[in-house]
């Protein structure tokens, strides 16, 4: 298989030294990428840098190299155009196809996906104009990936850095993946979830017994995380509940930090309120401590151990689909199950799904205690409708895909194109 072309336009921000980092990132798992900096980008980061970092020449202008006809062919044979850091000028020449320069020649030329990394001050990222530009480009399919809050150049901070190297290759991998598969152009495209609001719950919850100890659970996270990136992969605006998890933040997603059940209710009750559709992949504790010490609980003398009493906590999922926000809304559970003396795996999961009136449970086999902080997953998807779609053993990034293409089937209001 030939190596997947990207082009890697680096516009001209201070964040252009990070694009350095995603573009290691590209040749060291065996992309072929052209880098394509604007004279802006040269300022902050020098021509030889790109040029070494990618094993080829550079150039920032349509007058080196005529007769290979760069402008055109550069575009034209690529598999995927990310532009990181993207300035509020180049969206704005994006957004009324100015091509001035090879960058924005060949953002004119590109038929493959495209995703853009914005980078700027907040004022310039809340102006108007860049506001229209970004809708105007979203409009067409272009992956804007919503920049990160956080410091800026200087000593100001707000929304406006350019979001982890890292985790802007994944969104690139998980477009360039979907592209490949075909999948993208039978579910309606790679930016299927465009103008939709999503909420995605993840991690476990913690409910205290006193100022250090907590009840919790094995649940890493991983799961809910690859939702979250798998939809700002497909444009999608996402609201990640996220309990108690230590992995990096999605690129373009809002991120909400929760520690109990009862937070981790209000977090996404209150996000549902709008929100299209909302998984709960996280896993709240059931019960919690009936009272919690201000103090820490200490050893007794005797040798005896203090008792626990817990109250159930309450079903969150349950509530948000027999009390939907919208009647439109698409609720998603998820189902660790073992199966026993009562019945298979999927005949308990059958029951919980009629039992939580979500309209679709994603169902583990949890038997061997295999799923949890692994990489990968497999699962059945059942669908409230008598569905059930088998997801072989794979990434939880793939996972991920299959499970939005079950929800993006059930959307049936149209997008709003804000
Ligand atoms: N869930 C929830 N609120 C809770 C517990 C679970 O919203 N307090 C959600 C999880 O996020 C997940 C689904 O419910 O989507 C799985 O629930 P699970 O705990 O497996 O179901 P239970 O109803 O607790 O089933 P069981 O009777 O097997 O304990």
């Amino acid at each position: 298989m030939s190596r997947p072309r990207v082009v890697l336009g680096v516009s001209g921000g201070i964040a252009a030294y990070k694009a350095c980092e995603l573009l290691r990132r590209f040749t060291e798992s065996g992309h072929d990428v052209t880098v394509v900096p604007t004279a802006a980008a040269l300022e902050f980061v020098g021509a030889p840098t790109w040029a070494a970092l990618s094993g080829k020449p550079v150039s920032a202008e349509v007058w080196t190299g005529v007769h290979e006809v760069p402008h055109v062919r550069l575009g034209q044979t690529a598999d995927l155009v990310v532009v990181a850091p993207a300035t509020a000028d180049l969206l704005a020449k994006a957004a009324h196809g100015l091509a001035d320069d090879l960058l924005t020649n060949t953002l004119l030329t590109a038929r493959c996906p495209v995703v853009l990394a914005p980078a700027m001050h907040t004022e310039m990222w809340e102006h108007p104009a860049t506001t229209a530009n970004v809708a105007t480009l979203r409009s067409r399919g272009v992956l804007v990936v919503e920049p990160a809050e956080g410091r800026l150049t200087g000593a100001d901070t707000g929304k406006g850095r350019l979001p982890d190297p890292e985790e802007i290759f994944e969104v690139c991998r998980d477009v360039l993946g979907r592209a490949a598969s075909g999948t993208s152009a039978a579910t309606g495209g790679a930016a299927d979830l465009a103008g939709r609001h999503v909420v995605v719950s993840a991690g476990g919850t913690r409910e205290r017994l006193d100022p250090v100890r907590f009840l919790s659970n094995r649940s890493s996270g991983r799961q809910g995380y690859a939702l979250a990136r798998a939809a700002a992969a497909r444009g999608a605006e996402v609201t990640l509940v996220a309990a108690n998890v230590a992995l990096a933040d999605p690129a373009g997603v809002k991120v909400v930090r929760v520690e109990s059940t009862a937070e981790l209710r209000d977090a996404v009750l209150s996000a549902a309120a709008g929100a299209d559709a909302v998984v709960m992949a996280a896993a709240p504790s059931d019960f919690r401590p009936t009272t919690t010490s201000d103090t820490k609980i200490k050893k007794a003398d005797d040798g005896s151990a203090p008792s626990i009493t817990l109250q159930q906590n309450p079903d969150i999922l349950k509530e948000i689909s027999h009390h939907r926000a919208r009647p439109d809304q698409v609720v998603v559970g998820f189902a660790a199950e073992t199966g026993d003396a009562t019945g298979s795996v999927l005949d308990l999961a059958r029951a919980k799904l009629a039992r939580k009136g979500c309209d679709l449970l994603v169902v583990n086999d949890v038997s061997g205690g295999a799923v949890f902080g692994s990489t990968d997953n497999e699962a059945v998807i059942l669908g409230a409708d008598g569905s059930a779609v088998d997801v072989p053993h794979g990434s939880k990034s793939a996972l991920a895909h299959q499970i939005w293409d079950e929800v993006v089937a059930r959307l049936s209001r149209p997008a709003s194109s804000g």
